[in-house]
């Protein structure tokens, strides 16, 4: 969110402008994080990432059309190509579209660990195959609605940005030990082991101090919240939505 000023209407996946190095990239970085996301990831995301293993493997980088499609046909939801960050506004208008942003742009094999702004991977791989769930997605949408209504509101538009930062992009939910649901985790082969260190800080869930609670997205996270269950956050948020009369 929030780094570009203007979004071309029609941007599109220039698939073969991929290079043999993107796709070593691609392939390196799918096989590696599946493998250590095993029984760290939350089954969900294990599940849905193999719903969707036949337009979205370490084979091939992802054919956005293909992988767009069959997300449509499966859930509604649509891949919307960016340039890269966009404004919140419009970040929040295209999700209550059923619209997930994605960029084109994949991390070079120098730069497997490190990433300025979100690549493809991140947002693909990390973000795409939870909204094949669709309370999930519903999630998602509604936030979208949240923020096109109040988009005249700082002070809200900061709030449901608190929300996505803790949740869908670094939210973890209880199991035998953590398990990771948030893209931002889900997509860093570093965070993924980070969280098991000790020193980490993960609180229990709780929406309230999450609203009052500022992140930092150019550095590791301090803090994760931890939820019950899925359905806690669905609960939350519509308490949350509620108090505001939506
Ligand atoms: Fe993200």
């Amino acid at each position: 969110m929030n780094r570009a000023f203007f979004i071309p209407k029609i941007m599109k996946q220039q698939f073969e402008n991929y290079n043999a190095e993107d796709f070593k990239v691609w392939k390196t970085l799918f096989n590696r994080q599946v493998e250590n996301l095993q029984s760290k990831a939350c089954p969900d995301y294990l599940l849905c990432l193999n719903e969707l293993a036949d337009v979205l493997n370490a084979e091939s980088i992802p054919r956005f059309e293909n992988l767009s499609s069959a997300l449509k046909e499966r859930t509604g939801w649509t891949i919307e190509v960016v340039p890269g960050l966009i404004p919140v506004a419009d970040f929040f208008e295209l999700l209550s579209q059923k619209k997930f942003c994605s960029s084109t742009w994949l991390r070079s094999m120098k730069q497997l660990d490190y990433l300025e702004e979100p690549d493809m991977f991140h947002d693909i791989f990390g973000h795409i195959p939870l909204f094949m769930n669709k309370g999930y997605g519903d999630f998602a949408q509604k936030m979208g609605e949240i923020g096109v209504q109040f988009s005249h509101s700082e002070k809200i538009l900061l709030e449901l940005q608190r929300i996505y930062w803790f949740t869908i992009e670094f939210g973890l939910l209880k199991g035998n030990r953590p398990e990771i649901y948030g893209a931002g985790i889900i997509s860093s082969f570093g965070e993924t082991n980070f969280i098991y260190e000790e020193g980490t800080e993960i609180l229990p869930f709780d929406l309230n101090e999450i609203i009052s609670t500022d992140f930092c997205n150019s550095e590791i996270q301090v803090k994760y919240f931890l939820l019950n269950s899925f359905e806690e956050l669905y609960r939350s948020f519509d308490e949350y939505a509620m108090k505001l009369n939506v």
